[in-house]
């Protein structure tokens, strides 16, 4: 039987990622297509549960440092199906104006989104597309909650290994990053090619070749690449476990992520294309050195 919060459109036929996400993370949004794609995933790479939870909880760290920081704006591209730690409720836990746009591909994240914040007037769900910012930097939702005046924390928080490189992630991140004034962030997190199980990784790759969103593993050199130049935030460009962490025992580090300074007054250079820097090597080499104080930007491979 069609459930009754299923979309009108909605493929059920073909695993989604938002849906396995959404499996992964304990949610009940998702069909038995999606519920087997994860068995098969699991299969082929035992660590992918795991690091769907690690990547929650980093999300969750991530929008209170924000909130202590003083973000009261999110516009939360990707934000999948709503469910346990959702950022509006992250956010207003601390800051109860605190406005939260989400944007998501999906149609299941958009009308479940909508559906729960029928009644909070400082969150709305709306359908996008990160490969279209001038959509969503226009769509009339998001402007009628955000102002763009104001600081804004967008992020990208386990999509952009979604985006092909020919529709140019770094240049999707300077985008938004360019809409935003002084006192905004970026936060992303992105697959790393898994040190323990690389064919494991490689195969569950293949089998999102099946579902609408091929998933890109890249390398930390090709995703910090897209941040050169922008100040990050301690600690920098690291594992997500390692991001302020709180569970020491998340131990997932198949994924990297980082906060950026983003709006005027934050520096910022256009990545070399490809993903490749001249100033990765940079990075590596003042990985210890502290002198950038708060703005450590080393990524700690060995650590
Ligand atoms: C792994 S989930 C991440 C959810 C949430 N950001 C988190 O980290 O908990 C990835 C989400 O990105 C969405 N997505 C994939 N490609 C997208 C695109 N081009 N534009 C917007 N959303 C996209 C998927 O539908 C899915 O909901």
């Amino acid at each position: 039987m069609r459930p009754e919060w299923l979309p009108e459109g909605a493929d059920i036929t073909t695993p989604n990622a938002a849906r396995v996400y959404d499996y992964a993370l304990g949610g009940f949004h998702n069909f038995d297509v999606d519920r087997e794609f994860l068995k098969a995933a699991q299969r082929e790479w035992p660590g992918v549960v795991a690091l769907a939870h690690a990547n929650r909880a980093y999300l969750g760290r991530v929008v209170r440092w924000l909130v202590d920081a003083g973000v009261r704006q999110f516009l939360d591209i990707g934000s999948g199906i709503p469910t346990l730690g959702n950022v509006h409720e992250t956010a207003q836990d601390t800051a109860p104006t605190a406005k939260v746009v989400y944007v998501d591909i999906d149609p299941v994240a958009v009308a479940h989104g909508q559906r729960i914040l029928r009644d909070n007037p400082s969150a709305v769900s709306v359908r996008g597309d990160l490969r279209e910012p001038e959509r969503i930097l226009s769509d009339p939702e998001v402007l009628a909650l955000l102002d763009f005046g104001e600081p804004v924390a967008v992020l990208m928080v386990a999509v952009l290994h979604f985006i092909d490189d020919e529709d140019d992630p770094a240049g999707i991140i300077r985008r938004f990053a360019d809409a935003t004034v002084a006192g905004s962030y970026l936060a992303l997190s992105h697959g790393v090619p898994a040190g323990d199980d690389a064919a494991g990784q490689a195969r569950v790759r293949q089998l999102y070749q099946r579902t609408p969103t091929t998933f890109h593993v890249r390398t930390v050199e090709q995703v910090t690449a897209w941040l050169n130049g922008w100040e990050i935030v301690a600690p920098g460009f690291v594992p997500i476990n390692r991001w302020h962490p709180e569970d020491h025992h998340d131990t997932a580090s198949a994924a990297v992520g980082a906060v950026a300074r983003t709006g005027a007054g934050s520096v910022s250079c256009p990545a070399v294309p490809g993903g490749q820097t001249a100033g990765i090597s940079r990075m590596y080499d003042s990985a210890g050195a502290t002198e950038a104080g708060e703005s450590d930007i080393g990524f700690h491979p060995s650590r």
